[in-house]
């Protein structure tokens, strides 16, 4: 059987963290990118090692790319810089004829629509029809990112395997790694500061939802895959979704309002629409982008490869899991 591949991840925050788990406990070596000194220690007991820079450190990036057989971005969906930096270093390695694997983190968001609240669309996007996600114009969310790999993977051809995954609301909550998904704990912090949670438009707008561990898991389902799969497979479809529950904005407006309510937090289990003035507290001026559109997406691929949710739904994480660590942990 072949060595476990070597793994250089950079993002060892909330997702990342969930695929360092797996990837130590499949025996994979791997190195982290890691922007503060203070944290190596505890990577590094945990037998990660780890380089000190940021996103910005592109020459470091590309050397570590070039060292390591799998890349693995959970940082930034938007740091072109980064990801050009990891392709560097991919190419390097075509250059000396040694394989390599890049799987990156993009977001849902890319499906975004303009919506504003007002409805619930029709389209659902599917990870097997690739040419609709090729469709998205270069100007939607993250497209400028994926846009580059796609280029790159057309141009390094089968000498170089790379994936992108595209992942919906992120939602869970790990107390060994003490990080919270940006998604909902966003609406809870609102809440709490403002006295009720809040939705854009009509809150008619549906997303997708994925548990963390879940999510880790499709990282290495699709790693084993890869491995596995001809480099043909990926030039033609480099793209993987995770689907997940759907909801609403409004429902999850609703379901913060309940929790925090219940817990005499805020004086009403009633949501309400956002006016423009709540933005800054919110998203900013993106608000209306980022939380009033619909992305809904099925995961086909990882489907089809056995991978499935597990894990406990979005309801039961947000008031079992991310309210309580909000609450205890509020300044
Ligand atoms: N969470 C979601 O719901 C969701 C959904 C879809 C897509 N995504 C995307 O998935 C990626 C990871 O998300 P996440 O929720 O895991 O976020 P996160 O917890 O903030 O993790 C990001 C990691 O990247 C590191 N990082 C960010 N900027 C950096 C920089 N300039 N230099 C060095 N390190 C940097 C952070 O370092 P520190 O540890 O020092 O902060 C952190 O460890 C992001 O691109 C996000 O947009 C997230």
């Amino acid at each position: 059987m072949a060595a476990p591949k070597s793994v250089f991840l950079l993002g060892a925050g909330y997702i990342g963290q969930h695929i360092i788990d797996l990837l130590l406990a499949a025996k994979h070596p791997v190195t982290a990118l890691i922007r503060k000194a203070e944290q190596a220690a505890a990577f590094e007991k945990a037998g990660i090692k780890t380089v000190l820079g940021t996103l910005d450190d592109t020459e470091l990036i590309t050397e570590q790319a070039a060292q390591h057989d799998v890349a693995i971005n959970t940082a930034s969906c938007d740091h072109l810089p980064s990801v050009k930096a990891v392709l560097a270093g991919i190419r390097q390695r075509v250059l000396a004829r040694q394989p390599s694997i890049y799987i990156h983190t993009s977001g849902t968001l890319l499906l975004t629509d303009e919506a504003k609240g007002a409805y619930k669309s029709d389209k659902v996007y599917r990870d097997d029809v690739p040419a609709d996600i090729d469709a998205l114009p270069p100007t939607a969310p993250h497209r400028h990112v994926d846009l580059a790999i796609v280029l790159a993977a057309r141009d390094f051809g089968d000498k170089a395997q790379i994936a992108i995954i595209i992942p919906p609301a992120v939602h869970g909550f790990n107390p060994a790694h003490n990080r919270l998904s940006v998604a909902l704990p966003q609406l809870v912090r609102f809440a709490l500061k403002h006295g009720f949670s809040g939705y854009v438009g009509e809150g008619r707008n549906v997303w997708n939802a994925t548990h963390v561990a879940d999510l880790g898991r499709a990282y290495t389902t699709l790693l084993s895959y890869i491995e596995t799969t001809a480099s043909s497979a990926l030039l033609e479809n480099p793209y993987f979704f995770t689907g997940g529950q759907e909801f609403s904005w409004r429902e999850a407006a609703e379901h913060v309002s309940r929790v925090l309510y219940k817990l005499g937090r805020i004086p009403s289990p009633e949501p309400k629409a956002f006016v423009e003035s709540d933005f800054g507290d919110v998203y900013g001026p993106r608000t209306p982008i980022v939380l009033g559109g619909n992305a809904r997406n099925r995961a086909i691929r990882l489907s089809q490869l056995g991978w499935e949710h597990k894990e406990k739904d979005i309801w039961s994480s947000l008031e079992e899991d991310e309210i309580p660590f909000i609450l205890a942990t509020q300044k």
